[in-house]
């Protein structure tokens, strides 16, 4: 789980810079990416039951199903950093012709995670929860019983430069044109990239180049991947209305700061169920007050946050929901958001609502 140790500001940074080291496809590369495969010992589990449903939605308001592990068969390898990983079985055959058409190109990648235990989630969770707080965990880290993990269908990659295994979500946000090629393979395998940039809103998570989902339907994974969707909007559970993000002008606040604030209230907002979100806005510097941020903190008293910000949002909810705070079919607007900056300068959520 190294991988989820990014920091949202850095995976901002990261995203534009266009670092591109190369994969010059050196004798040694190939070699080292052959042999961790060929070492990778493959044994299938228990006898299952039936098979699995591979278009299965996991996600923060969609759980595991429940009769999942009757069905789920697995492989397991070792990667190249000698961790064991868990993997559907079909999924990983497809992930293996994905992985031996990248090293045609010179791109290394091996397996950091796949299938978790709902205790394994749990543990990330906890440690995520307590190393960055609640609000950076749940756009990382999926609730236990609700990761796409669970289902052995989500892979997280990570890349072998000249040799090298870059596994830190730090350095590995540094390669997007590597990423991009990737990811531009990925249908052709019946993969999809799962965590979009700019659709954080719908997936609840921040952008992940190295989350990548097995569909076992080449076709559906093409017209997924050149749409640019989510796999949310193709199975219709969001809708691709579009949404405007108005960062303003701010004499306080940088873009970045700003973005990062947004992505944090996206991700929550993805587990509005069903709810169609048209604008996000930045409220002005106007908010940015003491007497507000004295607000956040009688709020939260432990947390001795340094700045206050507040966003405003209009989105619709749908025509039934289970949201107890929500009426069903209606229009809110200016939906109020208040973030306060923690002292790693990163931002809580501390009050929403009118
Ligand atoms: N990092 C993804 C969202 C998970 O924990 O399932
Ligand atoms: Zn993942």
């Amino acid at each position: 789980m190294k991988k989820l140790l990014c920091i949202g500001l850095i995976l901002c940074l990261c995203m534009t810079a266009a670092v591109f080291t190369g994969c010059g496809n050196t004798a040694n590369q190939s070699t080292e990416a052959t042999d961790a495969t060929e070492a990778a010992e493959t044994t299938a589990t228990k006898a299952k039951t039936g098979g699995i449903d591979y278009m299965v939605l996991v996600n923060k308001t969609h759980p595991l199903p429940d009769d999942w592990e009757e069905k789920l068969e697995t492989v397991h390898i070792t990667n190249s950093v000698g961790d064991d990983v868990e993997v559907e079985k079909k999924a990983y055959d497809a992930y293996l012709k994905l992985k031996a058409a990248l090293e045609e190109e010179g791109i290394y990648v091996d397996l950091d995670s796949a299938r978790r235990s709902v205790a394994d989630q749990q543990r990330i969770m906890d440690e995520f929860t307590e190393k960055y707080g609640a609000d950076y965990a749940a756009k990382t880290v999926a609730t236990p019983g609700y990761s796409e993990h669970h289902t052995g269908l989500a892979l997280d990659l990570y890349l072998i430069i000249d040799g090298k295994d870059v596994t830190e979500n730090e350095d590995m946000m540094t390669y997007p044109e590597i990423w991009a090629k990737i990811h531009e393979k990925l249908p052709d395998y019946g993969f999809i990239l799962r965590y979009l940039e700019g659709k954080e809103y719908i997936t609840g998570y921040g952008y992940e180049p190295w989350h990548i989902r097995y569909i076992d339907n080449v076709e559906v994974a093409k017209e997924i991947t050149s749409k640019g969707i989510t796999f949310e909007e193709y199975l219709g559970t969001a809708s691709s209305a579009p949404v405007s993000i108005d960062y303003g002008s701010s004499d306080i606040y940088t873009e970045e700061d700003l973005k990062a604030a947004v992505i944090q209230i996206e991700c929550k907002f993805a587990s509005y169920d069903g709810c169609e979100l048209h604008n996000i806005r930045y409220a002005g510097d106007d908010a940015v007050t003491e007497k507000n941020l004295n607000r956040m903190n009688e709020i939260n008293p432990d947390a001795k946050y340094t700045k206050v910000v507040e966003f405003l949002m209009d989105f619709h909810t749908p025509e039934s929901t289970d949201n107890s705070t929500l009426k069903p079919d209606t229009e809110y607007t200016d939906y109020s958001w208040w973030l306060a900056r923690t002292d790693d300068g990163g931002w809580d959520i501390v009050t929403f609502g009118y």
